[in-house]
């Protein structure tokens, strides 16, 4: 009943109102008890790089970019969320309108150009949340981007300051360099940019470990990951995958949106796909599951990764998991799909569970891969997918 009249205003009008009105949740702990009585989603426990998720299903990055809600996403039922993205400086991202709704198809194009208020500001946020007792009871990510007016060149530098004064309040860091709405950022997907970034990333984390150890507590590196773009050849792809063991990788987020549009759109969609920016949601499913499908053959399945792109409801959950998606994340999926939305794919995933007799989560993980090789299907493809 609602949505038409949401969808009938400017999107990110839209997506600041609900923000606020999710903030205002978050600030307000009846509120919260409220909504997670609603929205609460049923247990499915997963463990992954050190950190306990109460379920795999998590609040995508660029939704919270300002972490004005962090209490709030827990309360809807999400088993993690990721914050931002955050870049060094403070920046206006692109000039409105950068948001665009393709209805027909259930997709978005954005160009917001990482609009965040700095890595030193967003602390100060954490630190307030951390201190009001507003902190989530599931793992919170922080998702690093390079600030626009930073060189290439000095890329490094800036993902490194950032993750210096943040890393106290991320349970997980996500290196975005797969955004396609700031300049050439996507440059630093190459083997050497990359390895880069995360040499200077990682001296920091080796820091802070050895710094603990010597106080006497067991030395904790933070779980550190890399995002990639869903337009990456696998030849690309698998250059990354290189970089993990020398850079102990925790895992790859796949994936980001694309610059790609789908073929013959007509009317209000062809308007919106002409749009420069990134395109989300249903469209971007099938490829992004690919690129999950592509990860966890490459690294037998050991290297752990979180899926997203065009999660709508449990069986496109599924599809990923079946793939190799250890997590999965949305942020279309909740446009569309609305407030209920972790709670549905939580509970949707248990029945899929159940239906197949895996009392083990791991075992769910990649379990189109043993599917397809007992059925001696071709190795190349991504896992059927399952209907819900
Ligand atoms: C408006 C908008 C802003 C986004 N901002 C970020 C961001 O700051 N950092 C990032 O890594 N991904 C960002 N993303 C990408 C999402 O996290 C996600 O990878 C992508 O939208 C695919 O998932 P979906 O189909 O569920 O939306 C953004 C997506 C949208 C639609």
């Amino acid at each position: 009943m609602i949505r038409p009249v949401l969808f009938a205003q400017d999107s990110e009008r839209v997506h600041v109102r609900a923000l606020r009105a999710l903030g205002f949740v978050n600030r307000h702990p009846l509120l919260r008890r409220a909504v997670a009585a609603v929205c609460a989603a049923a247990e499915l426990p997963v463990e992954l790089f050190g950190l306990k998720f109460p379920n795999p299903m998590g609040l995508a990055a660029g939704m919270d970019k300002f972490a004005q809600a962090v209490g709030a996403w827990e309360a809807l039922g999400f088993g993690f969320s990721e914050l931002g993205g955050v870049t060094w400086h403070p920046q206006p991202g692109n000039p409105c309108p950068r948001l665009f709704r393709a209805v027909a198809d259930e997709a978005l194009v954005n160009r917001m150009g990482f609009n965040n208020p700095g890595a030193a500001a967003m602390a100060e946020i954490l630190e307030r949340w951390r201190r009001l007792g507003r902190w989530p009871n599931h793992p919170v990510g922080i998702n690093l981007g390079k600030s626009k007016i930073t060189a290439l060149e000095d890329a490094a530098e800036d993902y490194s300051n950032s993750f210096r004064i943040l890393r106290s309040y991320g349970d997980f860091f996500v290196v975005n360099v797969s955004s396609p709405n700031t300049p050439n950022l996507r440059r630093l997907q190459d083997k050497a940019a990359l390895d880069e970034i995360l040499r200077a990333l990682q001296e920091q984390n080796s820091a802070r470990a050895s710094a603990a150890g010597t106080l006497g507590d067991a030395p904790k590196a933070t779980p550190i990951l890399v995002k990639v773009a869903p337009d990456l050849s696998f030849e690309a792809l698998d250059e990354i995958l290189e970089l993990c063991a020398s850079r102990e990788l925790a895992g790859i987020v796949a994936t980001n949106t694309t610059v790609e549009r789908p073929p013959a759109a007509a009317g209000r969609l062809k308007e919106v796909y002409a749009q420069a920016g990134g395109l989300s949601g249903r469209p971007l499913r099938a490829r992004s599951t690919q690129i999950v499908s592509h990860i966890y053959r490459q690294s037998r399945g050991r290297l752990p990764i979180i899926g997203v792109g065009g999660i709508f409801n449990a069986a496109d959950a599924w599809e990923k998991v079946a793939a190799g998606a250890s997590l999965v994340q949305a942020y279309t999926g909740f446009i569309y799909e609305g407030p209920a939305l972790a709670g549905e794919i939580v509970a949707g995933l248990r029945r899929r569970m159940d239906e197949k007799g895996l009392t083990h989560w791991r075992d769910a993980v990649g379990s189109g891969h043993r599917e397809q090789s007992e059925t001696g299907n071709g190795k190349n493809r991504a896992p059927a997918r399952v209907a819900e």
